[in-house]
């Protein structure tokens, strides 16, 4: 008896999230070229998989048989979706599986599966059926038609969802709202800019380094890509038959930190800061650090020096409590603003070195502040409080640039 070898899974990219351009179809490379990859995400699906490969397997084998591929990418479900999806391969050729276990989340899910694709039109839609398929040829349709970006949305002519709660319908509509206010260059462009169902040209996305957060891929295609015209195409939001929702709080919050990043790295803000270099995410991160030091000094510095505590003299308590914010500091910055460099030096001499950089630079920028502080308060504005924020925008700014330049980045080339 011949045993059947499962079919073997795609390898995950392990490099940044960039989608690469392909040959033009009608040139016979490795890696043929086809006209569409549609990629399905799936978290426990299970028991869905099946019944939405062999919807789209029907509705694309009719309308362009052997010119496309369905990639489901799954993050290892505990449910075995991989494997159900495995055992499917050897019934649909033109179904391809990537078992992810390193990374998790829906949209860069998404972008895996479309930098392993060879479609020159590129696609999502959920593996729980609660994207009709059929409205996927009009979508092809609408990117034929010349469009660069064919987005089935609840918010035009046939489009709605079936019975969300009022509760869901109020998160949606003010996450939009939200969005709109954020973000209007980007999520005014379509009705339904929450989609997780459309399909968009590979060349519009191409050698753009994508940063999704969460579940809104829409967004960072919106927001990164070069897109121009764009169709709708509307479409009920179907109730799910099986399994559940994944969605959480947490994606609301990576929904507001993906709009918050969106906004300081795209549009005029986003250009300016591309022009001059200025990494204006990295110093939104180092500024907020820089508020838990703020938080911590006046913390230390009211447990010494209160009248009510160990009433230790003002000068001496200032010391310790600037030392101990710079050592929060330098802890939040090493694990979370500069991450992906401190990541690639992690022994202790090198931690240390870093520590001592940031320590020096950290009181010279105290100096600054202290100094900013007279210059303000004596000759510009006779208010205190306003001239210490002045000095501390100052020194901010001096700490983040000088330890961009000193402290992160000289150990990165050692
Ligand atoms: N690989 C992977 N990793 N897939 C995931 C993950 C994940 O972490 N989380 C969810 N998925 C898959 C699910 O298996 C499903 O196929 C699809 O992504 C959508 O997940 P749901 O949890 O069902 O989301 P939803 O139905 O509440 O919302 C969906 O539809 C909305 C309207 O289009 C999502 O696509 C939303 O982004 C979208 O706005
Ligand atoms: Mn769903």
């Amino acid at each position: 008896m011949s045993i059947i070898k499962p079919v073997s899974l795609l390898s995950v990219p392990k490099d940044p999230l960039v989608i690469s351009s392909l040959p033009p179809r009608n040139i016979s490379t490795d890696t043929q070229t086809i006209l569409f990859s549609l990629v399905v995400p799936t978290y426990n699906e299970s028991a869905n998989i099946q019944k939405i490969v062999k919807i789209l397997t029907q509705l694309l084998d009719e309308y362009i048989p052997g010119d496309y591929e369905l990639i489901v990418v799954d993050d290892d479900s505990p449910d075995g979706t991989w494997e159900v999806a495995q055992s499917l391969m050897l019934e649909y050729p033109q179904l391809q599986v990537m078992r992810r276990q390193q990374e998790r989340g829906l949209s860069s899910a998404v972008i895996r599966g479309w930098q392993v694709a060879r479609g020159e039109i590129l696609g999502v839609i959920d593996g729980d059926l609660q994207h009709p398929p059929q409205i996927l040829l009009q979508l092809l349709r609408g990117i034929e038609a010349g469009n660069d970006l064919a987005v089935a949305s609840r918010h035009v002519e046939g489009g709605g969802v079936s019975s969300w709660s009022f509760i869901r319908r109020f998160l949606s509509r003010g996450a939009q709202l939200l969005g709109l206010i954020i973000l209007p260059w980007v999520l005014g462009r379509v009705s339904d800019p929450m989609s997780g169902y459309f399909l968009v040209r590979r060349s519009c996305i191409a050698g753009v380094t994508l940063h999704p957060v969460g579940y809104k891929i829409l967004l960072e295609v919106l927001g990164r890509g070069k897109v121009g015209k764009i169709a709708e195409v509307g479409y009920v939001f179907c109730e799910r038959q099986d399994g559940k929702s994944k969605v959480t709080w947490k994606q609301y919050l990576e929904y507001i930190h993906h709009l918050l990043r969106l906004r300081l790295t795209t549009g005029r803000l986003g250009r300016l800061t591309q022009n001059f270099g200025f990494p204006i995410g990295r110093f939104f991160r180092f500024a907020l650090v820089g508020l838990t030091g703020v938080f911590v000094d006046m913390m230390v510095l009211y447990l010494l020096s209160d009248p009510t505590t160990l009433a230790l003299p003002l000068t001496r308590s200032k010391i310790i409590a600037g030392e101990v914010a710079i050592f929060n500091n330098f802890l939040w910055n090493d694990v979370w603003t500069f991450a992906d460099v401190s990541q690639q030096q992690r022994e202790w001499r090198q931690r240390l070195k870093r520590f001592l950089k940031f320590n020096i630079i950290c009181l010279a920028g105290l100096l600054l502040n202290v100094l900013v502080l007279n210059l303000v308060f004596n000759f510009i504005i006779h208010n205190r409080y306003i001239a210490n924020l002045i000095a501390i925008a100052f020194a901010t700014f001096w700490n983040f640039w000088v330890n961009l330049k000193l402290s992160w980045r000289v150990t990165q080339v050692r």
